[in-house]
């Protein structure tokens, strides 16, 4: 974090470390200016109460019309961006409320055996022994081959919507992410067509009987979903998989007692999500009216971003919070928001997660890093962290297995 004019920076330095710089804020400026790479000038809330009061806030509003001065942000397209995370209420209650009839917990968990199968045959392609790259081979793949059984996209049409949807997180060249944008939107306006001619059991497909009736949901808003859940669901899983899997793998304990009792799963995951998730920040929010939070007055109009990651390791509510336990007591993490904007996708993502985990165990007897934690590469993002690539070795290791040194104290490990 680099004092310009005390104003936090989202720089080198702050992104080397997030979690120490996220402390020192905590500890000293829990409410304080920042600028975001992109020039906005924002307020950064990092300590857990307040982060936690303020997503269930009604007068912190999400709707960019509420925005003063300033703001910058990244533009979608109208078409596109009639969205949940753009929308306060009764919108967004409505519009939820449609989603979440499609997003049952049966349709999700029916996707159970299907991600199994998937996450299985993605590993079987994999060599049995070497150095493989997980982000690249297995943590990017999985997630969108859910995404296209949830929305019902054909086998043939996946490689194009991948391509897009890489295309538009990680754009080759700046051009690039406009063209893929509008061969996404193009598409899904398409595909919605074809899902309303003739049905099937899938998201999109539920949806539009749920649009169809009383016109209560429209068009746009119909294409924008599809686009949000896409957006949403792909980059977190990705991320929230490979840096599980790397805090993991620098704790052999846990990874020895992860591979003898999977009861410890769900709790692990829940614990992978406090410790490590990729979502750093909850989506910038507007005070309608001036707002205190945390004892500073925000001025209506001004942009507010929650430190998500920063609250999840408030050693005010967590006792140790470096410290990655699976069997940590009272675990009401942030990483997956919380109140109305509480994410949707959550219960899906941590089958994805859960059974992505057990697959690669199970492939891997012997699994390690191919380099020491401190020297893999994190994209240079200060909202979504995640790693540019995984290696491991897999197959037999040389004696002495991994040989990462532990980047955080250990002590349930
Ligand atoms: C580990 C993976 C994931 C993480 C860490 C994550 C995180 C989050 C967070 C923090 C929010 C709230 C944002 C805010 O209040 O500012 C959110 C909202 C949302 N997420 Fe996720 N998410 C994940 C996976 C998914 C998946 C798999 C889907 C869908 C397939 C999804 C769909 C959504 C949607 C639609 C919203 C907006 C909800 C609303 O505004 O009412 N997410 N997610």
């Amino acid at each position: 974090m680099a004092a310009d004019d005390d104003i936090v920076q989202f720089d080198a330095q702050f992104l080397s470390d997030p979690d120490a710089a996220y402390a020192a804020l905590r500890a000293e400026k829990p409410v304080h200016r920042a600028v975001t790479p992109d020039g906005s000038p924002v307020w950064l809330v990092t300590r857990y109460d307040d982060v936690r009061a303020a997503l269930a806030d009604p007068r912190l509003s999400l709707n960019k019309r509420n925005a003063g001065g300033g703001y910058q942000g990244f533009a979608l397209p109208s078409a596109l961006d009639a969205n949940l995370l753009n929308m306060d209420a009764p919108n967004h209650t409505r519009l939820r409320s449609i989603l979440g009839r499609g997003f049952t917990r049966a349709r999700v968990e029916g996707l159970r055996p299907r991600i199994r199968e998937s996450a299985v045959e993605l590993l079987a392609a994999l060599p049995d022994t070497g150095e493989v790259d997980l982000i690249e081979a297995f943590a990017a793949p999985l997630p969108i081959t859910v995404i296209c059984e949830l929305l019902g996209i054909s086998a043939e049409e996946r490689p194009d919507f991948r391509s897009w949807t890489d295309q538009m997180l990680a754009p080759a060249r700046p051009e690039d992410l406009g063209i893929a944008m509008e061969s996404l939107w193009q598409y899904l306006v398409r595909l919605a067509a074809v899902k309303r001619a003739t049905p099937g059991d899938d998201l999109i497909s539920a949806l539009i009987e749920e649009r169809d009736v009383d016109d209560r949901m429209s068009e746009e808003e119909l294409i924008s979903a599809l686009f949000l859940i896409l957006g949403a669901g792909y980059e977190n899983v990705v991320h929230q998989i490979g840096n599980g899997l790397a805090a993991v793998l620098t704790r052999p304990q846990i990874l020895a007692r992860l591979r003898e009792d999977h009861t410890l799963l769900s709790s692990t995951v829940e614990e992978l999500v406090r410790f490590t998730s990729p979502a750093q920040l909850a989506i910038r929010r507007f005070p309608t009216v001036d707002v205190a939070i945390g004892g500073v007055t925000i001025p209506a109009g001004d942009t507010v971003m929650l430190s998500l990651a920063s609250a999840d390791r408030d050693p005010d509510r967590f006792p140790d919070p470096e410290v990655l336990d699976p069997n940590r007591a009272g675990n009401s993490h942030l990483g997956f928001g919380h109140g109305p904007h509480y994410c949707i996708g959550a219960p899906l993502a941590r089958i994805e997660i859960e059974v992505g985990l057990v697959a690669l165990l199970d492939r891997y007897p012997e699994l390690a890093l191919a380099l020491p934690y401190d020297q893999l590469r994190w994209r240079p993002s200060f909202r979504n962290r995640g790693l540019l690539a995984l290696p491991v070795r897999v197959g037999a290791l040389p004696s002495g297995g991994a040989d990462g040194p532990l980047s955080t104290p250990t002590a349930a490990s």
